[in-house]
């Protein structure tokens, strides 16, 4: 027999309720259900749950210690907010409190929910069915100790082939430090000239242009103009470029061409280009991502640490690409990959690779929401059980819709209704246009959590006290709340101590670009 100390503070806006086993001689003998927990928390809460029901498992393994976080997926924070709504309201406030342990050799995490004010037909099966889209703490620490592994795996000579996380060299190792105003003139001359020679009928054959090329797939890196493409991604496919010099492709059409003098002076990657343009602004910004139609990630490395650089080693630092959304092709986020994203993939051209990637970027997650909405309906959780052809066409739900739904001030649906009328849905009620809200904002926020933790896993790798992150991508641009996710998730996730900000990339991936190529037409 054994009996609990339930002991809560408020810390970080979360309310954290420990609870630690103690021999039976301290503490009052008996034995504690899930839902008696839930009374229990919901007695000190300033709400009651009049339902409680265990979604996964019947009973909890009794760990010595662990920590329930009570947060609500209702909240983009994460947090625990607002109140709860009359009970005729469709605002229905929900809490949602999972336990993960620590004990068991795999993370395992047991969801309970309360309903805290009346049970609304067909709400809270969904919210069970979306639990596997929500990622645990103990699952989020566990997928960032495999991207470090991966990531080292990448770096090193010995695993690099067999890694999915390649991490190429860029060979870009000047990043802007305030002493380069020299090259602003280079960088702005460059640009203004290519726009008036643009304005003036694309007439450039008097000038001879400096070109940086950036090149969003993985290139494997032999110098600043020198990268044979590994693979393509995100859908592209054209089999006779890949082990070719993209650059040396590039210079070949223009030279067929012959009526531009173009210079290619820097490959890059649009993580770099977007590491590169913030780095122009904030000397800080050691880390550039994108989420956008892919997801990626590139960093500052000490040199000392690029196993596979031969190159001269006089500069200390180099721009690492990542290409991390290549991170679980290996089968590393098997524990959190789901039903639709087997599916997602498999009905990819490029299935099985990409995997991190499939479960984040633009280019899949209206897809999957459709999917998700689409079994919904099926089982007659949604629209009454009536779907329409558009929702059961792959394709249709672009990922631009789950920022307009989400974007609705909560409690009214104009962008939801909308998206749903585009899809053949004017039938649905109020209540699902709540429900497909939920189905968008686990989907996002799964993305944004998955983003964080490799993030964070940068962060706390570089060991740096303070970095910026230049951030780039029309999910991070236009998705209302994916910002506040990541800082919120990231600050969760970092070494304590460590200070970061998220700096949105104005220029694009392609001013950075042209600095590089001003820098390398400098160095020349
Ligand atoms: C894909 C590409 C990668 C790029 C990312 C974002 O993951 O492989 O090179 O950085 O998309 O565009």
């Amino acid at each position: 027999m054994t009996g609990i100390w339930i002991r809560y503070e408020v810390a970080k806006k979360k309310i954290i309720l420990e609870k630690t086993l103690k021999r039976a001689r301290s503490i009052p003998r008996r034995d504690v259900t899930p839902v008696e927990w839930l009374q229990a928390i919901g007695s000190r809460l300033p709400w009651q749950p009049i339902e409680s029901r265990l979604l996964v498992g019947s009973s909890l393994p009794l760990p010595q210690t662990f920590a329930l976080t009570l947060s609500s997926p209702w909240c983009s924070e994460g947090s625990v907010r607002g109140k709860p709504q009359a009970a005729s309201s469709l605002h229905t406030y929900h809490v949602f409190v999972r336990v993960a342990t620590s004990l068991a050799s795999k993370p395992l995490s047991y969801n309970l929910q309360a309903n805290c004010l009346q049970y609304k037909q067909g709400l809270s099966e969904i919210r069970e069915e979306c639990q596997e889209l929500v990622l645990s703490d103990g699952q989020v620490l566990e997928i960032m100790k495999r991207l470090l592994t991966e990531l080292n795996r990448g770096l090193s000579k010995a695993t690099h082939d067999t890694a999915d996380v390649k991490c190429f060299t860029t060979f870009v190792q000047d990043l802007p430090n305030g002493t380069v105003c020299h090259v602003s003139w280079q960088l702005f001359d460059h640009i203004a000239e290519c726009l008036a020679n643009f304005m003036i009928e694309h007439d450039l054959s008097s000038e001879r242009l400096p070109l940086g090329f950036t090149f969003s797939f993985p290139l494997s890196q032999r110098g600043l103009t020198k990268g044979y493409l590994v693979q393509w991604t995100k859908g592209f496919d054209c089999s006779d470029c890949i082990n070719e010099d993209v650059v040396q492709m590039l210079k070949d059409a223009i030279a067929r061409r012959n009526d531009v003098k173009i210079d290619v002076c820097a490959i890059l990657n649009d993580t770099t280009g977007t590491l590169m343009s913030c780095a122009w602004k904030n000397f800080n910004c050691r880390i550039g991502i994108i989420v956008g139609t892919g997801s990626n990630a590139c960093y500052v490395e000490k040199v000392e640490n690029l196993e596979l650089f031969e190159g001269d080693k006089s500069k200390p630092y180099m721009v690492i690409n990542t290409e991390w959304g290549a991170f679980g092709d290996n089968g590393a986020l098997e524990i959190v990959r789901t039903q639709y994203d087997r599916e997602i993939d498999s009905h990819s051209i490029n299935a099985g690779k990409q995997l991190h990637e499939k479960m984040i970027s633009g280019m899949y997650m209206g897809e999957l929401v459709r999917l998700v909405l689409v079994k919904f309906t099926k089982s007659n959780l949604l629209f009454g059980g009536k779907g329409s052809d558009m929702l059961f066409e792959r394709g249709t739900f672009f990922t631009k819709f789950v920022s307009e739904i989400e974007s609705d001030k909560r409690g009214t649906f104009t962008g939801c209704r909308q998206v749903l009328d585009e899809l053949g849905l004017s039938h649905a009620t109020d209540q699902d246009c709540v429900n497909v809200r939920y189905v968008c904002e686990c989907v996002s926020r799964r993305a944004a959590h998955l983003v964080s933790a490799g993030v964070a896993t940068l962060i706390n790798k570089m060991g740096q006290l303070s970095v910026t992150v230049g951030v780039d991508g029309s999910v991070y641009r236009f998705h209302p709340y994916f910002h506040d996710l990541m800082v919120e998730k990231i600050s969760e996730l970092v070494t304590p101590g460590i200070k970061f900000d998220l700096m949105l990339s104005e220029d694009g991936s392609g001013r950075g670009a042209a600095l590089v190529a001003a820098v390398a037409c400098r160095d020349r």
